[in-house]
């Protein structure tokens, strides 16, 4: 047994489990009509309600005893100190500097005036490309960029870019490619003019399998379209943390904009790595953006843990995941710019999550990182709904909503946040046989010709209720917002791996898969029977080989 599973406040949370898992949500709340306040906490213009989970005062309190247990509060002083938290790797994780205003001494050096160089680099860059100083080969002003990167290097410049699209020069168009997969490159490139298009390669190794062949792709395109190896310089540009790489690949040594290995790849869209949002929102935009995840910062190492939304959405988490046992999480964001918030915030919490060794090099016997999905509101509603209101297993779910539109349709707006606010009462709330019986008073009595099949459908119509949900609501999805929320997460998943003694800044576990990518690889390029694996594997190469 592990000493966080045997630890007092673990088993006084356990024992404390039967007494809430057998409180029913929906008479919690009519016993108290102040929950909503007890259990709502506020930052700025983003209100965090958390009333919708099977909690009491009692339970934030045994939270907050098991957090104090793990040593958070000395956690986060010791990450945002500069302490080398990233364990496995002997790193510190500093992607807060890159937000930061003062001073942030690392082996003796202050780190800020060098990321305060890559902003100002960035500042000139953005300005130049989005006032069309700077222009391609041919003396055309450039009209469309071309970011080029996977997992961190994409979903977080991909996200935020779509999010803040009311922000975006009409005159630039982002485009992103991530997968291996030649149908996305070959889509996106044939509809641009090489004349007038960018590439930026987005790649803190600058080793990255898909990235690299993409990156080789698109300048082999642009050399055929007319373009020269000389002027490669005018068309490329690289961040990076791997110099030399990107020297060898041809990108002149101006043209790269520098990040550190402190700074991992999830956690980077604060850095150079989010030039494709500052080149498409501007950079003063990309500035309110910092500042809104600084004042995240502030807020996670000044305010006390009971007021401190990324401890108490870490804490939640913690309550379903060990001792609810609900190990899926949804994220449900009802605005459509949001659209790809779930699939970033999927790579922010499992590959930071996704860990069965604690930092003792033990194998923990509880569980970990949640399986984290989503999809907008209301789509959802059409689709996977279901499942959440009436199937066998718990989902909580992250509900995100603006109060105020960029795109006010008719009452669209309202209509969207009523699906919303109805959709978190409805799974709280549930609907009881009794309720259906009423509602239904006509159909059922004795004279209805349908009484008798309708009795069969009640079950069906049964909800049971007590279905959990935390509700963001935020005044406007502006850039400031946007930084903060992020921010939200990226503590939140910090707060998480404290109670979990894991790691969350390293991800061993992408290793295996790309080093047999390796052997398959070599056994693919020939036509010869493949017998070197296990069946199944022997078969598929075998059948892809025949097939090809
Ligand atoms: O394979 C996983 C991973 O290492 C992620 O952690 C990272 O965000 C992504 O690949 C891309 O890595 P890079 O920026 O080095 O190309």
């Amino acid at each position: 047994m592990s000493t966080l599973t045997t630890s007092s406040a673990w088993l006084s949370l356990q024992d404390h489990l039967p007494v809430m898992a057998k409180q029913n949500l929906r008479e919690l709340f009519t016993q108290d009509p102040n929950r909503f306040k007890s259990f709502s906490l506020k930052l700025n213009d983003i209100l965090m309600d958390y009333s919708k989970h099977p909690i009491s005062q009692s339970t934030i309190n045994l939270l907050l005893e098991l957090a104090r247990q793990q040593g958070l509060e000395e956690k986060i002083s010791e990450m945002f100190c500069g302490g080398r938290v990233n364990f496995s790797e002997d790193r510190a994780a500093l992607h807060f500097a890159l937000r930061r205003e003062d001073a942030l001494i690392l082996d003796g050096v202050d780190i800020m005036p060098e990321i305060h160089d890559v902003l100002t680099k960035m500042e000139r860059f953005t300005s130049s490309i989005r006032n069309g100083e700077r222009k391609g080969y041919s003396g055309k002003a450039f009209t469309d960029i071309v970011s080029i990167g996977i997992g961190g290097s994409n979903l977080g410049p991909v996200m935020v870019t779509e999010a803040l699209k009311p922000y975006s020069a009409d005159h630039i168009s982002s485009h992103f490619i991530s997968n291996i997969d030649g149908t996305q490159l070959s889509t996106i490139l044939k509809k641009l003019n090489p004349e007038t298009t960018l590439f930026i390669i987005a790649s803190k190794t600058f080793t990255t399998q898909e990235t690299m062949a993409n990156a080789r792709a698109a300048r082999k395109w642009f050399l055929a379209q007319g373009g020269s190896e000389k002027i490669i310089a005018d068309h490329f540009v690289a961040v990076s943390t791997n110099r030399m790489e990107v020297e060898k690949f041809g990108i002149n040594a101006d043209n790269i904009f520098k990040f550190w290995d402190w700074v991992g790849g999830r956690y980077s869209l604060w850095s150079a790595i989010g030039l494709p949002i500052a080149l498409s929102i501007g950079m003063e935009n990309f500035y309110l953006f910092l500042k809104g995840a600084r004042e995240m910062d502030q807020h996670f190492i000044a305010a006390p843990m009971e007021r401190n939304l990324p401890v108490i959405l870490g804490l939640i988490g913690i309550w379903q995941i060990n001792f609810f046992g609900n190990k899926s999480h949804a994220i449900l964001p009802y605005d459509q710019s949001l659209h790809r918030f779930p699939a970033y915030l999927q790579q922010l919490e499992m590959e930071s999550n996704g860990k069965r060794i604690d930092r003792s090099g033990n194998e923990v016997d509880y569980s970990t990182g949640a399986i984290v999905w989503g999809e907008p509101g209301t789509n959802g509603q059409h689709a996977f709904y279901q499942l959440l209101h009436q199937g066998t297993q718990i989902t909580p779910a992250d509900f995100l909503a603006p109060c105020i539109s960029h795109n006010p349709v008719d009452n669209q707006h309202r209509l969207l946040l009523a699906n919303f606010i109805a959709q978190t009462e409805a799974m709280m709330q549930g609907k009881k046989k009794n309720e259906i019986c009423e509602e239904y008073e006509v159909e059922l009595s004795e004279e209805s010709p349908i009484k008798d099949t309708f009795k069969k459908t009640i079950p069906h119509k049964v909800f049971p209720g007590g279905r959990p949900t935390t509700s963001i609501l935020f005044k406007k999805l502006d850039p400031k917002t946007l930084g903060s929320l992020i921010a939200l997460y990226e503590h939140k998943v910090f707060v998480q791996s404290v109670i979990w003694n894991t790691n969350p800044f390293d991800q061993w576990g992408v290793e295996l898969g790309k080093q047999l990518t390796g052997k398959v690889l070599d056994e693919l390029k020939n036509e010869m029977q493949i017998t070197s694996h296990d069946s199944s594997t022997n078969g598929l190469i075998n059948y892809f080989k025949e097939n090809r």
